[in-house]
């Protein structure tokens, strides 16, 4: 092994669970089940590549979790009955087959929702629309809907759908779950100041705003158990408005992320554009190190980290616990072996790697790609940075 990558390669655990290395591949959302939001055979085989190319850890694309609000884009997967259930399972047999293990991350997409087969309409905390337009990536075009609101039972819906979904995902062999509270999903909308203008106990001070993650948080906890590995992801920037920043600086972070490990999270996972980078202005801590801060809790960094001399830096600075990696991993799902064998990685290519995806060519979308994509802009040419 290449011992300057020995801390990449060293193993480690989330709760009970061995990892055998610090390396993750980050949730990618592929858009590639059947309309009936079943896994495929197709997908289990790219899951597998992943784990056969080294990853420790592989997190699945976001998954939606009830047959109301949650699902965000046709063809995304869900986890809310026996056949999709069933469908996942030959995903995590297969997965586990390797030596790496597999976190389902459990996702609800609110007002961004722009493909939801059980109803046209979508909800969200405030009648705000979303800013920006649908991702034509995934088969979306134009405005998003202006929402409607979520009413209190909407609201213990959304926390029944996400404790439904994560029983399901331990049922189907995941080995724990991941909640996507950031990107500008639901989660985040509540949490975020102009999608959020409730007067009730979910909006108003960022306490209130936060309360649905934490309410989400507790509910899947009680649900599966002390044991079983739980986590949210956070995102200060969101796919329709990749500059946002939390208005309170650290002290919100400080609150965010102090209440997401009292409600019970095993770890917190932060997807930023550059990991690496501070998290407010020019200078000071970047937001992985505030979690280091103000938590002992397991942190694992995203964004920006396929090159490896970056990530094994930050592991071995203390800012982290472990590292996914998104765009790099398309390009290159062995990259964690390739990183172990000194091997070169391949470029990340737009062209190449995501638009012959197959929602575009269903839905006939021409690559018009202003795609937000979650810490990537993308020109009608197809070069992103
Ligand atoms: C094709 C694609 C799909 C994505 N889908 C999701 C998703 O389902 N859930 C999520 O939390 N992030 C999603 N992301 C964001 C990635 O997990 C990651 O945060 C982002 O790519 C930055 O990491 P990177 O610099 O290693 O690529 C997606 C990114 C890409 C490129």
């Amino acid at each position: 092994m290449t011992l300057e990558f020995s801390t990449l390669f060293s193993a480690t655990n989330i709760k009970a669970i061995p990892l055998t290395n610090r390396i993750g591949l980050a949730p990618m959302t592929r858009t590639s089940a059947t309309p009936e939001g079943l896994a495929t055979e197709d997908m289990a085989r790219y899951y597998t590549n992943f784990a056969k190319g080294g990853f420790g850890l592989i997190i699945t694309e976001g998954t939606y979790t009830d047959d109301q609000y949650s699902q965000g884009y046709f063809n995304q997967p869900g986890i809310i009955n026996e056949a999709q259930i069933d469908a996942w399972k030959q995903v995590t047999s297969s997965v586990k087959q390797q030596d790496a293990k597999i976190f389902m991350q459990l996702m609800h997409a609110g007002a961004l929702s722009q493909g939801n087969r059980y109803t046209t309409e979508t909800a969200g905390p405030s009648a705000v629309k979303p800013q920006g337009e649908q991702l034509g990536f995934y088969g979306g075009s134009g405005e998003f809907a202006l929402p409607k609101v979520m009413t209190e039972t909407d609201i213990q819906n959304v926390i029944q759908g996400f404790v439904k979904a994560a029983k399901n995902a331990k049922e189907a062999g995941f080995d724990g779950v991941e909640i996507h509270g950031a990107n500008g999903y639901v989660l985040d909308q509540f949490l975020t100041d102009y999608t959020n203008e409730r007067q009730d106990e979910y909006g108003g001070a960022i306490e209130k705003r936060l309360r649905l993650s934490i309410e989400v948080v507790k509910a899947i906890r009680e649900a599966v158990g002390v044991d079983y590995p739980v986590g949210i992801r956070i995102s200060q920037a969101k796919v329709n408005d990749p500059n946002h920043k939390w208005k309170g600086g650290e002290s919100d972070a400080e609150i965010i992320f102090t209440k997401l490990e009292d409600a019970g999270v095993d770890f917190i996972h932060i997807a930023e554009p550059n990991a690496a980078a501070p998290a407010f202005g020019e200078s000071g801590p970047s937001l992985i190190e505030l979690v280091k801060k103000y938590t002992d809790t397991v942190v694992i960094a995203n964004g920006s980290l396929g090159e490896p001399n970056i990530a094994e830096a930050l592991l071995n600075d203390g800012k982290a616990d472990f590292v996914t990696v998104g765009k790099a991993a398309l390009a290159n799902q062995d990259w964690a072996n390739k990183v172990k064998e000194g091997k070169q990685l391949e470029e990340f290519d737009f062209q190449k790697i995501l638009l012959p995806q197959a929602s575009l060519k269903e839905f006939e979308v021409k690559p018009k790609i202003e795609w937000l994509g979650e810490g990537m802009v993308c020109g009608p040419d197809g070069n992103c940075n």
